[in-house]
């Protein structure tokens, strides 16, 4: 029997079984009512509101201008979508660093405002006092290692991470803390498909990839990406499902010449 089928609401605890049976966890990205709504009905089985709106909704170069407002708009558009899915909204860069009483407020903030299951929010043992204290709170955090966006300048590259030893043994030890402090599941980004297999099968919690191989328990990708709306973003670990830049050029375009030549509306759409 399948556990993510029988369920009306995936919980973090839905997660955790699924994990417990072998099943695997689709996750995807999304910031708006309208597509929350198609991907709860397909049975997606967690919905990230991600900082990635940075790049894919407001055409930022990185995730580190989105505010915390702007998270909670886009996290309270995806709740109102959703039905089935579990809902995690990120915490933004500045919202939780170096400050864990901010970091629960900021926690909160997303809790009350959009009324998601959770947050997530990126790194390791350099975060972990903020991640113990929204846990205080009864919010469940998933963890984020490997490619962290938001220290971007501090990496100065978007290539794979942990590919030397002393990181890989780093991000095994975070992922344990974060393991250990509570986290109900971690997303591993762009490290060696070793690695995530070997982090997957020694936590007990769910790894989701992206760009983490095939042996972590479940995967997760932008939506814009795997639709084909973004064009340049070419990494490896994409699988593209759609061609969507060049489906929505094209009805624009016909769009445009059915307006321009007066075909639009004919006589069946007027009043
Ligand atoms: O913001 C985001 O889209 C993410 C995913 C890449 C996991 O954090």
């Amino acid at each position: 029997m399948s556990v993510h089928k029988e369920v009306k609401k995936v919980t973090t605890l839905t997660l955790s079984e699924m994990k417990q049976h072998g099943e695997k966890i689709a996750m995807l990205t999304c910031y708006d009512y309208s597509l929350a709504r198609l991907l709860d009905e397909a049975g997606i089985d967690v919905v990230l509101v991600g900082d990635s709106a940075s790049n894919v909704m407001a055409g930022h170069e990185t995730t580190l201008p989105i505010t915390l407002d702007q998270m909670i708009y886009h996290g309270a558009s995806v709740v109102r979508g959703v039905k089935r899915a579990l809902v995690v909204v990120d915490l933004p860069f500045g919202a939780y660093q170096g400050n864990s009483r901010k970091a629960l407020n900021s926690a909160i903030r997303v809790m009350k405002e959009t009324a998601a299951d959770a947050v997530k929010i990126e790194g390791g043992a350099e975060i972990l006092e903020s991640v113990e204290r929204i846990l205080t709170a009864g919010i469940p955090v998933m963890g984020h290692l490997g490619l962290t966006p938001q220290s971007i300048h501090k990496f100065g590259t978007y290539s794979v991470r942990a590919k030397e030893e002393a990181e890989a043994q780093k991000l095994k030890n975070d992922a344990l803390l974060l393991e250990k402090a509570g986290c109900f599941s971690i997303v591993l980004e762009k490290i060696p498909a070793t690695l995530g297999a070997d982090v997957a099968r020694e936590l007990r919690i769910p790894v989701i990839g992206i760009g983490g191989g095939n042996g972590v328990d479940g995967q997760v990708l932008v939506l814009h990406d795997m639709l084909g709306i973004t064009q340049e973003f070419t990494p490896r670990f994409l699988r593209r499902y759609l061609n969507l830049a060049t489906e929505i050029k094209d009805a624009a375009m016909r769009y445009s010449t059915d307006v321009k030549t007066g075909d639009f509306p004919n006589e069946k759409e007027q009043y």
